[in-house]
Protein backbone atom coordinates (compact mmCIF):
# COMPACT_ATOMS: atom_id res chain seq x y z
CA UNK A 1 0.00 0.00 0.00
CA UNK A 2 1.18 3.06 -1.04
CA UNK A 3 1.63 5.49 2.35
CA UNK A 4 -0.49 8.68 2.00
CA UNK A 5 0.93 11.57 0.09
CA UNK A 6 2.74 14.81 2.56
CA UNK A 7 4.24 18.30 1.50
CA UNK A 8 6.02 19.59 4.08
CA UNK A 9 6.38 23.45 5.02
CA UNK A 10 8.61 24.18 7.03
CA UNK A 11 9.90 28.10 8.40
CA UNK A 12 10.42 30.82 10.69
CA UNK A 13 7.65 32.59 12.08
CA UNK A 14 6.70 36.09 9.77
CA UNK A 15 7.57 33.73 6.39
CA UNK A 16 4.13 32.94 5.44
CA UNK A 17 4.12 29.24 5.71
CA UNK A 18 0.72 29.46 7.98
CA UNK A 19 -1.50 30.80 5.29
CA UNK A 20 0.61 29.14 2.05
CA UNK A 21 -0.28 25.86 3.96
CA UNK A 22 -3.36 26.79 4.23
CA UNK A 23 -3.72 27.86 0.58
CA UNK A 24 -2.35 24.75 -0.83
CA UNK A 25 -4.30 22.33 1.07
CA UNK A 26 -7.73 24.24 0.35
CA UNK A 27 -6.77 23.91 -3.28
CA UNK A 28 -5.51 19.91 -3.16
CA UNK A 29 -8.46 19.72 -1.52
CA UNK A 30 -5.83 17.85 1.14
CA UNK A 31 -6.03 17.89 5.67
CA UNK A 32 -4.33 20.59 7.26
CA UNK A 33 -1.84 20.09 9.94
CA UNK A 34 -0.82 23.24 11.80
CA UNK A 35 1.82 22.05 14.09
CA UNK A 36 2.41 25.47 15.93
CA UNK A 37 -0.97 25.72 17.08
CA UNK A 38 -0.49 22.15 18.94
CA UNK A 39 2.30 24.03 20.63
CA UNK A 40 0.56 26.69 21.28
CA UNK A 41 -2.72 24.84 22.78
CA UNK A 42 0.24 23.52 25.29
CA UNK A 43 1.58 26.10 26.09
CA UNK A 44 -2.42 27.57 26.92
CA UNK A 45 -2.77 24.73 28.62
CA UNK A 46 -0.18 24.84 30.64
CA UNK A 47 -0.57 28.38 32.00
CA UNK A 48 -4.56 27.15 32.53
CA UNK A 49 -3.02 24.61 34.93
CA UNK A 50 -0.37 26.45 36.37
CA UNK A 51 2.62 24.45 35.41
CA UNK A 52 5.51 27.05 34.45
CA UNK A 53 6.99 26.39 31.24
CA UNK A 54 10.67 25.56 32.32
CA UNK A 55 12.94 22.77 32.04
CA UNK A 56 12.37 21.22 35.90
CA UNK A 57 8.88 21.19 35.00
CA UNK A 58 9.81 18.91 32.06
CA UNK A 59 7.79 15.81 32.93
CA UNK A 60 4.50 17.60 34.43
CA UNK A 61 4.48 19.37 30.87
CA UNK A 62 5.44 15.86 29.08
CA UNK A 63 2.16 14.79 31.13
CA UNK A 64 -0.47 17.55 29.37
CA UNK A 65 0.96 17.16 26.03
CA UNK A 66 0.18 12.95 26.52
CA UNK A 67 -3.41 13.92 28.16
CA UNK A 68 -3.94 16.98 25.86
CA UNK A 69 -7.57 17.65 25.45
CA UNK A 70 -7.55 19.37 21.89
CA UNK A 71 -9.99 19.90 18.97
CA UNK A 72 -9.66 20.79 15.41
CA UNK A 73 -12.51 21.55 13.95
CA UNK A 74 -12.38 22.32 10.44
CA UNK A 75 -15.25 23.48 7.99
CA UNK A 76 -14.40 21.60 4.97
CA UNK A 77 -11.23 19.84 3.95
CA UNK A 78 -7.87 22.29 3.73
CA UNK A 79 -9.85 25.32 5.92
CA UNK A 80 -8.31 26.90 8.69
CA UNK A 81 -10.13 25.04 11.95
CA UNK A 82 -11.56 26.17 15.05
CA UNK A 83 -8.92 25.12 17.94
CA UNK A 84 -10.88 23.72 20.98
CA UNK A 85 -8.89 22.96 24.19
CA UNK A 86 -10.54 21.26 27.00
CA UNK A 87 -14.24 22.47 24.94
CA UNK A 88 -13.00 25.53 25.38
CA UNK A 89 -12.68 28.18 22.12
CA UNK A 90 -9.14 28.85 22.17
CA UNK A 91 -8.81 29.61 18.29
CA UNK A 92 -7.78 33.54 18.53
CA UNK A 93 -6.36 33.06 21.88
CA UNK A 94 -3.23 30.94 20.53
CA UNK A 95 -2.43 33.82 18.17
CA UNK A 96 -0.93 36.20 20.82
CA UNK A 97 3.05 37.29 20.36
CA UNK A 98 3.06 35.84 24.03
CA UNK A 99 1.33 32.64 23.47
CA UNK A 100 4.45 32.19 20.39
CA UNK A 101 7.03 32.54 23.16
CA UNK A 102 5.78 30.44 25.25
CA UNK A 103 4.90 27.71 22.36
CA UNK A 104 9.03 28.09 21.60
CA UNK A 105 9.65 27.61 25.17
CA UNK A 106 7.97 24.40 25.57
CA UNK A 107 8.91 23.63 22.45
CA UNK A 108 12.47 23.27 23.41
CA UNK A 109 11.58 20.61 25.86
CA UNK A 110 12.68 16.85 24.30
CA UNK A 111 10.54 15.09 26.41
CA UNK A 112 7.15 17.06 25.15
CA UNK A 113 8.33 16.79 21.50
CA UNK A 114 8.50 13.43 21.72
CA UNK A 115 4.96 13.54 23.58
CA UNK A 116 3.24 14.97 20.83
CA UNK A 117 5.03 13.00 17.79
CA UNK A 118 2.33 10.51 17.56
CA UNK A 119 -0.44 13.34 17.67
CA UNK A 120 0.53 14.98 14.36
CA UNK A 121 1.81 11.97 12.59
CA UNK A 122 -2.17 11.20 12.92
CA UNK A 123 -3.07 13.61 10.79
CA UNK A 124 -1.78 11.76 7.94
CA UNK A 125 -5.07 10.80 6.34
CA UNK A 126 -6.17 9.98 2.47
CA UNK A 127 -6.33 12.16 0.20
CA UNK A 128 -3.18 13.63 1.62
CA UNK A 129 -1.73 16.04 4.00
CA UNK A 130 0.05 19.84 3.71
CA UNK A 131 1.76 20.28 7.23
CA UNK A 132 3.57 23.51 8.48
CA UNK A 133 5.99 24.02 11.22
CA UNK A 134 9.95 24.04 12.30
CA UNK A 135 10.38 20.22 12.17
CA UNK A 136 7.95 18.53 9.95
CA UNK A 137 10.42 17.34 7.26
CA UNK A 138 12.84 16.71 9.46
CA UNK A 139 11.65 14.95 12.21
CA UNK A 140 7.73 14.51 12.33
CA UNK A 141 7.92 13.30 8.45
CA UNK A 142 11.09 12.19 7.31
CA UNK A 143 9.51 10.22 4.34
CA UNK A 144 7.07 13.66 2.76
CA UNK A 145 6.96 13.89 -0.86
CA UNK A 146 7.51 17.46 -1.25
CA UNK A 147 9.46 19.29 1.58
CA UNK A 148 9.51 22.94 1.34
CA UNK A 149 11.20 25.62 3.37
CA UNK A 150 10.11 28.95 3.36
CA UNK A 151 12.97 32.15 4.31
CA UNK A 152 12.54 35.82 4.93
CA UNK A 153 14.60 38.79 6.31
CA UNK A 154 13.90 39.38 9.83
CA UNK A 155 12.84 43.19 8.95
CA UNK A 156 10.41 41.36 5.95
CA UNK A 157 9.05 39.12 8.77
CA UNK A 158 8.57 41.39 11.39
CA UNK A 159 6.73 43.80 9.25
CA UNK A 160 4.10 41.08 8.21
CA UNK A 161 3.77 39.95 11.47
CA UNK A 162 3.39 43.86 12.36
CA UNK A 163 0.36 44.34 9.75
CA UNK A 164 -1.26 40.75 10.75
CA UNK A 165 -1.69 41.97 14.10
CA UNK A 166 -2.55 45.77 13.44
CA UNK A 167 -5.48 43.65 10.75
CA UNK A 168 -6.53 42.33 14.23
CA UNK A 169 -6.79 45.53 16.24
CA UNK A 170 -3.25 45.02 17.34
CA UNK A 171 -0.89 47.80 17.60
CA UNK A 172 2.19 47.14 18.87
CA UNK A 173 6.07 48.51 18.00
CA UNK A 174 7.78 46.96 15.30
CA UNK A 175 11.15 47.54 16.25
CA UNK A 176 10.22 45.12 19.19
CA UNK A 177 8.60 42.47 16.81
CA UNK A 178 12.31 42.17 15.31
CA UNK A 179 13.73 41.78 18.62
CA UNK A 180 10.97 39.11 19.80
CA UNK A 181 11.18 37.47 16.20
CA UNK A 182 15.14 36.89 16.52
CA UNK A 183 14.71 36.08 20.07
CA UNK A 184 12.00 33.29 18.90
CA UNK A 185 14.05 32.10 15.84
CA UNK A 186 17.69 31.85 18.24
CA UNK A 187 15.12 28.93 20.72
CA UNK A 188 14.30 27.52 17.70
CA UNK A 189 17.14 27.55 16.03
CA UNK A 190 19.49 26.44 19.19
CA UNK A 191 17.54 23.84 20.69
CA UNK A 192 19.30 19.86 20.87
CA UNK A 193 16.30 18.47 19.39
CA UNK A 194 14.11 19.58 15.73
CA UNK A 195 15.39 22.66 16.17
CA UNK A 196 14.49 24.74 13.15
CA UNK A 197 16.42 24.02 9.79
CA UNK A 198 15.95 22.69 6.88
CA UNK A 199 15.75 19.18 5.29
CA UNK A 200 18.79 17.92 3.13
CA UNK A 201 16.26 17.38 -0.07
CA UNK A 202 13.83 20.74 1.21
CA UNK A 203 13.31 23.07 -1.61
CA UNK A 204 14.50 26.48 -0.32
CA UNK A 205 12.07 29.35 -1.68
CA UNK A 206 13.36 32.87 -0.50
CA UNK A 207 9.36 34.45 0.03
CA UNK A 208 11.71 37.97 0.62
CA UNK A 209 10.09 39.42 -2.85
CA UNK A 210 7.11 37.27 -3.43
CA UNK A 211 3.56 37.51 -2.83
CA UNK A 212 1.53 35.02 -0.90
CA UNK A 213 0.13 33.57 -4.45
CA UNK A 214 3.15 33.92 -6.11
CA UNK A 215 4.65 31.41 -3.19
CA UNK A 216 1.50 29.03 -3.60
CA UNK A 217 2.51 28.91 -7.46
CA UNK A 218 5.93 28.24 -7.01
CA UNK A 219 5.47 25.43 -4.34
CA UNK A 220 2.45 24.09 -7.01
CA UNK A 221 4.98 24.04 -9.60
CA UNK A 222 7.62 21.36 -7.71
CA UNK A 223 4.34 19.28 -6.59
CA UNK A 224 3.57 18.71 -9.95
CA UNK A 225 6.84 18.00 -10.72
CA UNK A 226 7.20 15.55 -7.64
CA UNK A 227 3.64 13.45 -7.07
O1 LIG B 1 4.49 28.40 13.78
P1 LIG B 1 4.09 29.09 15.06
O2 LIG B 1 4.54 30.53 15.13
O3 LIG B 1 2.62 28.95 15.35
O4 LIG B 1 4.87 28.30 16.22
C1 LIG B 1 4.94 28.79 17.54
C2 LIG B 1 6.13 28.17 18.26
O5 LIG B 1 5.89 26.77 18.46
C3 LIG B 1 7.46 28.26 17.53
O6 LIG B 1 8.17 29.44 17.84
C4 LIG B 1 8.21 27.04 18.03
C5 LIG B 1 7.11 26.04 18.35
N1 LIG B 1 6.98 25.02 17.28
C6 LIG B 1 7.85 23.98 17.32
O7 LIG B 1 8.72 23.92 18.19
N2 LIG B 1 7.74 22.98 16.38
C7 LIG B 1 6.82 23.04 15.42
N3 LIG B 1 6.74 22.05 14.54
C8 LIG B 1 5.93 24.14 15.36
C9 LIG B 1 6.05 25.13 16.31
Amino acid sequence: MTPVPVITIDGAGGTGKGVVSQLIAKKLKWHLLDSGALYRVLALAAQKHNVSIEIENESALTVLAEHLDVQFVAVALGEFPRVLLEGEEVTNIIRTEKTGNSASKVGALPAVRSALLNRQRAFRQSPGLVTDGRDMGTVVFPDADVKIFLTASPHVRAQRRHNQLKERGIDVNLSDLVEELTERDRRDQERTVAPLKPAMDAVLVDTDFLTIDEVVEKILSVVKQKI
